[in-house]
């Protein structure tokens, strides 16, 4: 929603979860170290849940964590990671096994370690991204919001594919022919994965705004194993590209064109 220079309305959501009494729950995988209108995320809702997965910014091989003020929530959460137990032998609820495990945990601690070091390498080849490929046509390399915290997890283009003359797709297919990894994040949209689109067919109708973002957003490479060498061999690619649209177009099978 940044992308269109709109603020995401949490407090609004905030306001319907509690006329509603509903459980307000976000999904903040990608978004340690990040505030919103000065908060660290985290706090906003019932609960957050933090992925440590690999590709995140905090990575403890797999796992994450639940974020949460709710101190009833905590507990409940605290007991079901470890099968329900509350003392040897005494089961008081339906559990599951989401420890962690000592090694995750380790890598967990050496990656917090170095959180800010990953942000500063990651805010770099942003920083780098957005220089060199100011100016292209149809490409807008979408910057941190302005005055909140970011950990320059993402390199996210947004593309206006009628100026640049190629889809975001058809860039991407591009691009991947060249053996960069660039995707398209985050997609297929929720609304059209199962259970959901058989539930709610209808519910991309009301989704405007995702449905611009599925079609436009590209993310390109970061992390700390790409530095400035790569991006700029990135961004020469995507000058390459973009500069020779129409050869492109019509080089690319029919499947990763646009219609
Ligand atoms: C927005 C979002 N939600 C959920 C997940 C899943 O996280 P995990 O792999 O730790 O289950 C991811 C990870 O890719 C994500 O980016």
């Amino acid at each position: 929603v940044h992308l269109w220079g709109r603020a995401c309305d949490i407090e609004q959501l905030h306001q319907i979860a509690s006329e509603h009494g509903l459980f307000l729950l976000f999904d903040a995988a990608h978004a340690f170290g990040c505030s919103h209108r000065g908060r660290l995320i985290g706090s906003f809702g019932h609960a957050e849940v933090f992925s440590f997965h690999a590709t995140k910014v905090i990575n403890s091989f797999e796992g994450g964590a639940v974020a949460t003020n709710d101190d009833a929530l905590a507990e409940k959460l605290r007991t079901s990671r470890n099968f329900g137990f509350v003392g040897p032998d005494q089961v008081v609820a339906l559990g599951t096994n989401a420890k962690m495990s000592e090694i995750s945990a380790a890598m967990g601690l050496t990656s917090l370690e170095d959180f800010d070091d990953i942000v500063a390498h990651n805010q770099r080849n942003y920083e780098t991204y957005a220089a060199l490929l100011d100016g292209v046509p149809g490409l807008r390399v979408c910057g941190p919001v302005a005055n909140e915290r970011s950990n320059y997890h993402y390199v996210v283009v947004d593309v206006d594919a009628a100026t640049v003359g190629l889809s975001r797709d058809e860039l991407v297919a591009a691009l991947q022919h060249e053996n960069v990894l660039a995707r398209r994040y985050f997609y297929p949209g929720c609304h059209e994965v199962e259970p959901y689109r058989s539930l709610y067919p209808d519910a991309g109708k009301n989704l405007p705004v995702s449905h611009a973002l599925l079609d436009r957003v590209l993310q390109l490479l970061t992390g700390t194993a790409v530095g400035p060498t790569e991006v700029a061999a990135v961004c020469g690619l995507v000058r390459l590209i973009v500069g020779a649209a129409p050869a492109v177009r019509d080089r690319l099978t029919p499947a990763s064109k646009m219609p």
